[in-house]
């Protein structure tokens, strides 16, 4: 991404977060936000995004794909009476899951050289990306915590933010954390909305560069 891309995505960031959100805080969360890489950082080491600026535009499209369907699937559901959920989700909450879910990724991925084969079988270095956290609180788990910090959750947006990876992270926890989740998903219409919203963004949207 090259930095005009980047400030871009940063002014977008910044004008959706004060369009949506009005909670206390916000601008203390925002400028914590700027202290960290936030808005240069990869969205990961290997995967969706993994290249400059890439957590930014991943939050972006989470939230523009959040937004997308709640108006187009969910919200004429529960206008029609379909839906098992009957209370609209509130547009701020849906700016609140999407735009913050991942800021648990803030100051973890440092540029690394690493090596590998060519195509005439020479090793050869390249740059990428590796996680090093100095606070492993979990995922969803620490972007609450932070979260927290400046701006107060609501119960959805909680749920949404900590189940976010869905069965990805329910792992070694099992059955318990399992229940939990299933659990989440009948409290609260925006958890699944906040986890199809990332899957679709990381997996519809969103490069891995090699
Ligand atoms: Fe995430
Ligand atoms: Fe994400």
């Amino acid at each position: 991404m090259t930095p005009l891309e980047i400030q871009h995505h940063k002014e977008l960031y910044m004008d959706y977060c004060r369009q949506y959100i009005h909670r206390e805080g916000l601008e203390k969360l925002l400028n914590y936000l700027e202290h960290t890489d936030f808005f240069e950082a990869p969205s990961s080491t290997r995967f969706h995004l993994n290249t400059r600026g890439g957590l930014c535009r991943h939050c972006l499209n989470v939230f523009e794909t959040a937004l997308s369907i709640n108006k187009n699937i969910l919200l004429p559901k529960q206008q029609s009476g379909e839906s098992i959920f009957a209370e609209p989700i509130e547009e701020e909450s849906i700016a609140v899951a999407a735009l913050f879910h991942d800021v648990c990724k803030c100051n973890i991925y440092k540029e690394a050289e690493k090596w590998r084969k060519d195509a005439n079988n020479k090793w050869e270095s390249y740059k990428a990306y590796e996680v090093a956290d100095d606070f492993p609180f979990g995922h969803g788990e620490k972007s609450c915590y932070i979260v927290s910090h400046y701006i107060r959750l609501l119960k959805d947006e909680l749920l949404a933010i900590r189940w976010h990876m869905g069965m990805y992270d329910v792992g070694e926890g099992g059955t318990p954390n399992r229940s939990s989740f299933y659990a989440a998903t009948e409290m609260s219409p925006l958890v699944v909305l906040l986890q199809l919203a990332d899957m679709a963004a990381s997996h519809w949207l969103e490069e891995t560069f090699k």
